[in-house]
Parts: structure tokens; C-alpha cells; sequence
């Protein structure tokens, strides 16, 4: 993934650009995405822009509301009825995927895209066999047989760690476990061989060990079959492990992206540099974690100028009035910060007195 890309983006345009030959995978374009509801219209995505790279496995992060998974919903097709993509591209390996029509959608979902949701139950069919299950993408998109389908299948259920498929395959949801069914979601999301698998929170249901289990195996997944992964999770240290690239989300916009180490270490935006410091067993250098004080703005009707003014301690009189741009940084990195030196000199001042 590179920093900034589209609309919002300033500054030097070569940071972070893919080498020739290895253009996204994905590309959105400022993606605005607007919920019908009984309050009033909600801005849930407003102005996205980022690009993720072949084989790369970007983390989006943010708060509860910050528009997260209407973003991924909105990029694989899948909105609730009363949201809808009001501008902005979706660019799969060159196609514009807003345009389509569901049918198009359905021919994309599977083989080129596809999605892990927090809750495999209600992801998976109740009364269908997992086997079957993960055989019907192969059986719908690759053209094969049931018998090489079935087959496919095994393979899958092998290879995502699924003791003893042979028997399994028979098995229905509900005789496996959380981890279990995570894995079968994985081995669906796997099936067709897709360029790209959006994962929404994949672990956040399942207990500790068994979460560290399912990282560890979609970080070898990626790895080994070169699929790109975006991945939604509100912990730090999950994205620290998987993802080569972070976004950083705020009130429906991107505030913050580049290389997961420099951003998460040294954030340029005071969001970003809340989030770290209330993480826990994060940032270890610290002894005691400082929420960031005051909650998320309306996305019905966001505060004027940058939207992270009313809780940030670095805003100044320019912040309550301009809406600031998403800038590129050297290193690929992007801030949508009009004073990010202000958290270069925190950062420094914090470590001088350490
Ligand atoms: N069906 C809906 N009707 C009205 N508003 C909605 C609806 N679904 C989501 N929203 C609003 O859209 C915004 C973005 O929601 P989204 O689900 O993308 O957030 P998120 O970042 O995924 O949050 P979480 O971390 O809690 O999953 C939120 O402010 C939410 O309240
Ligand atoms: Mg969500």
C-alpha cells in the first residue's frame, strides 16, 4: 500500500509509489459512502484514498464509528440498503468496481475479492455441510467438477489447519468451534484464489491463543500465496504483527497511513498518537495509558475544520475553521494534520524525559 493516493493528496507524488510493474492492487479513490437514517444523512465514509500493493497486507485502524466497515463493505459490494457509494472509485487491478451491476459484482466476489466477517456463524450456512461449503465458490467460479471441487476443498481445509478434513468435511458449523469456523471462513475466503481478501475484525470473537493461532496463519497465507489482505481490527499490536502498511481512521476520513512501524511509533497525527497511547501492551515505553479524552464526532453533522479539533491538544485557531488535507510525508507516509511537528516534538519531549 502507498500513503495517499486521489483526491486530498498533496505534496511529493513519487512517496511510496510501487516500483514499475507492481501497481495496486487496489485502489480507492476518495470513497464517500452516505447512510439514510431517521437523524439525518451520516457521512460514514467521507473522502478515502489509499492504495494497497500486491501481496501486501494493509491494517485499517480506528474508534467504534470511525467508518471501518462501511469502507471495506462499500469496496466489495455489500452495503446495508440504506447506504449507498454516493462518489469516489473502488479500482481493482485497473476495473472501476463502483460502476457494476450486482451480477458483474457476484462474478468478481470469490475468485478476485473477497471478505472474512468478525462472526463466522452468521457468515456460514447452518444447514449446509462445511465441506460443502467451501466447495461451492471452486464449483461456481473455477469451472471445475464436484469430485475436483470436493477435492479443492480438502486441500483447504488441510492447509488452514483443520485436523482431520476427511471427516470434517461432512461436519456442519455448528459442531465446530469459534477458531474452527474461523477457519473455514478463511478456507471460503481462500477458494477461488482471490487477488484480495478484506478481513473485518477476523479475530476480535475468538479467545486469545486460538486469535494468535488465526493471525499467524493469514499472515503465512499471504506470504505464501501472495494474496493482498486489508485488514479492520481496533487492536495495535494485531496490526504490528500482520500488516506491512496501516491507515488510520477518524470520523469517516483517513488521517493518517504509511509503514505500520514508523506510524505506530512515531505518529504525524495527534489522533494517531491518542490511539498508541491508549492502547495497551502497545507502546511499552510508556507506564500508564492516556485515554484520549472527550468522543467521537456526529457523522450527521461533523465539526467544522479538522475533525479531531474538539479533543486534540495540539489545535490551534486554523484547525477550528480548515478542513485539513491528507499530505504525503517522505517514506511513504501520509498525515492529514495542518501542525504534525506538533507530534514530532511531543514524541521527542516524552522521550527525553524517559
Ligand atoms: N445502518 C446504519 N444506519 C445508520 N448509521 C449507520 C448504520 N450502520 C453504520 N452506521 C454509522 O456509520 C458510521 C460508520 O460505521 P462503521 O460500521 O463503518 O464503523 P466501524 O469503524 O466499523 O465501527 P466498529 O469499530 O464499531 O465496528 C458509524 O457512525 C455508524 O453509527
Ligand atoms: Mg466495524
Amino acid at each position: 500500500m502507498t500513503g495517499a493516493a486521489g483526491t486530498g493528496a498533496v505534496g511529493t507524488a513519487s512517496a511510496g509509489i510501487p516500483p514499475a510493474g507492481t501497481g495496486p492492487m487496489l485502489e480507492v479513490r476518495d470513497l464517500h459512502v452516505q447512510i439514510a437514517s431517521r437523524r439525518g444523512l451520516v457521512r460514514a465514509v467521507d473522502g478515502v484514498s489509499f492504495e494497497v500493493v500486491k501481496g501486501d497486507a494493509l491494517g485499517i485502524v480506528g474508534e467504534s464509528g470511525s467508518g471501518k466497515s462501511m469502507t471495506l463493505r462499500a469496496i466489495l459490494g455489500v452495503l446495508p440498503p440504506e447506504a449507498r457509494i454516493t462518489s469516489g472509485q473502488v479500482i481493482l487491478d485497473g476495473q472501476d468496481l463502483v460502476p457494476l451491476r450486482q451480477s458483474d459484482l457476484n462474478r468478481i466476489r470469490g475468485p478476485r475479492i473477497s471478505m472474512i466477517f468478525q462472526e463466522p456463524m452468521s457468515a456460514l450456512n447452518p444447514v449446509m455441510r462445511v465441506g460443502s461449503q467451501i466447495a461451492e465458490g471452486p464449483l461456481i467460479h473455477l469451472g471445475i467438477g464436484r469430485a475436483k471441487a470436493a477435492e479443492r476443498a480438502l486441500e483447504l481445509m488441510r492447509r488452514v489447519g483443520i485436523p482431520d478434513p476427511e471427516r470434517r468435511y461432512r461436519a456442519y458449523p455448528h459442531e465446530f468451534s469459534g477458531g474452527m469456523r474461523q477457519r473455514v471462513m478463511i478456507a471460503i475466503a481462500l477458494a477461488c484464489e482471490p487477488e484480495i481478501i478484506l478481513c473485518d475484525e477476523p479475530t476480535t470473537a475468538l479467545d486469545v491463543t486460538i486469535q494468535d493461532q488465526i493471525l499467524r496463519l493469514l499472515a503465512t497465507l499471504c506470504r505464501e500465496t501472495g494474496v493482498s489482505l486489508v485488514f479492520v481490527t481496533h487492536d495495535l499490536p494485531v496490526v504490528a504483527q500482520v500488516c506491512q502498511q496501516v491507515a488510520v481512521m477518524y470520523g469517516g476520513r483517513l488521517v493518517e497511513s504509511g509503514p505500520v512501524r514508523e506510524v505506530l511509533h512515531d505518529p504525524r497525527h495527534p489522533y494517531t498518537l491518542g490511539l498508541v497511547r491508549s492502547a495497551p501492551d502497545f507502546d511499552n515505553v510508556r507506564e500508564s495509558l492516556v485515554p484520549i479524552p472527550g468522543s467521537p464526532p456526529s457523522l450527521i453533522s461533523p465539526p467544522e475544520g479538522c475533525r479531531f479539533h474538539p479533543r486534540c491538544k495540539f489545535a490551534e485557531e486554523d484547525c477550528l475553521v480548515t478542513e485539513p488535507p491528507l499530505r504525503l510525508l517522505p517514506g511513504g507516509r501520509a498525515t492529514a494534520c495542518l501542525h504534525h511537528e506538533r507530534c514530532i516534538e511531543a514524541i521527542e519531549a516524552e522521550r527525553a524525559a524517559q
